[in-house]
């Protein structure tokens, strides 16, 4: 059966769930990964920077390009999210320093060079803030339509009963993080597939204990590195909410979801409201706010526990 192959830049704050993501971009046949850009958000644009290029060396994957992005939001200061992630921001997980180097390039650079070269337009996969994307789409505005689109995962859309924020009561960290770079990119006309809490944050979608326990006894190094990983979410939350791998997959294989239109602005003057992702699903809206967004709706739970299972872990 011939398969498209989606080629995918993946820019990412590893981060404990976007470290699991790699993996399985890199082992989802549907998808090739041609480049790994690195954004400050769960830990500094350092300490992410080294996570991507260590789980890259830990899959042997030399032969990608792993770029340095922001250092900071586009106007806020970074705030990251190492009690979640831990201090290194790969959990419990004790990596050798990475033998592959960084590229040359910056971030933004590497995503307008292989969106030159890929002619066929690789789709962009955004696992963290919205930073380096933002700063893409202003160096060069015909990056929106040199794209597939953009996956990402961000934001808390009030469309299931987990469609509540995280890191506020209305925000989920990677549009709180950058909101400015978030309405940059809601408002620039690239597509747009949206992974947000709604789906992200459901348990019936998140790593249990005992899925944990069960990969905990593999004693692969595979299966050690992501127990290692999910071992310090287990001790305090009991369970790992797959965010970023959720996101990969929606790339990957986009029938994991059902979706639907919306138009969404993103709350960037609020105090309490700073990073909300606000619909407007009032009937017969004026054409400037037809929808900017397809949002996911819902996710075939059992196929991709399934996908994550055999890829992330067993392979
Ligand atoms: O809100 C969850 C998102 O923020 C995930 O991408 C996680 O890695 C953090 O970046
Ligand atoms: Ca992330």
């Amino acid at each position: 059966m011939v398969r498209f192959l989606r080629h995918v830049i993946i820019d990412t704050d590893p981060g404990v769930d976007d470290a699991l993501a790699l993996i399985l971009a890199l082992k989802s046949p549907e998808i090739k990964v041609e480049a790994v850009t690195t954004v400050v958000g769960n830990v500094s644009q350092d300490k992410a920077h080294r996570n991507a290029l260590k789980i890259l060396d830990f899959l042997n994957a030399c032969e990608i390009p792993v770029a340095r992005g922001a250092h900071k939001p586009l106007i806020r200061e970074a705030s990251h999210a190492e009690e979640i992630h831990g201090e290194s921001g790969l959990g419990e997980a004790m990596l050798p320093e990475p033998r592959i180097r960084s590229s040359e390039a910056s971030a933004v650079n590497l995503i307008l060079e292989k969106a030159y070269e890929l002619g066929r337009g690789p789709t962009l996969v955004a696992l963290g803030p919205l930073t380096n994307v933002a700063s893409a789409i202003l160096a060069e505005p015909r990056l929106v339509d040199m794209v597939a689109g953009l996956v990402f995962m961000g934001g808390a859309y009030n469309l299931t009963p987990y469609g509540y924020g995280n890191v506020t009561p209305v925000a989920e960290f990677n549009i709180w993080h950058d909101p400015e770079a978030a309405k940059i990119v809601f408002e620039s006309g690239i597509p747009l597939k949206a992974v947000g809490l709604d789906i992200t944050a459901n348990p019936s979608n998140s790593l249990t204990l005992d899925r944990y326990q069960e990969i905990d006894r593999l004693g692969t190094r595979r299966s050690r590195l992501v127990a290692d990983l999910c071992r310090g979410l287990i001790k305090r939350f009991g369970i790992v909410q797959l965010h970023d791998p959720i996101a990969v997959a929606v790339a990957s294989n986009p029938d994991l979801v059902e979706t639907g239109r919306f138009f969404v602005e993103v709350e960037t003057a609020g105090l309490l409201t700073r990073g909300q992702t606000v619909l407007d699903r009032r009937p017969r809206q004026p054409i400037e706010r037809r929808p900017n967004l397809e949002i996911c709706l819902s996710l075939d739970s059992e196929r991709f526990m399934k996908l994550f299972m055999e890829r992330v872990v067993y392979e």
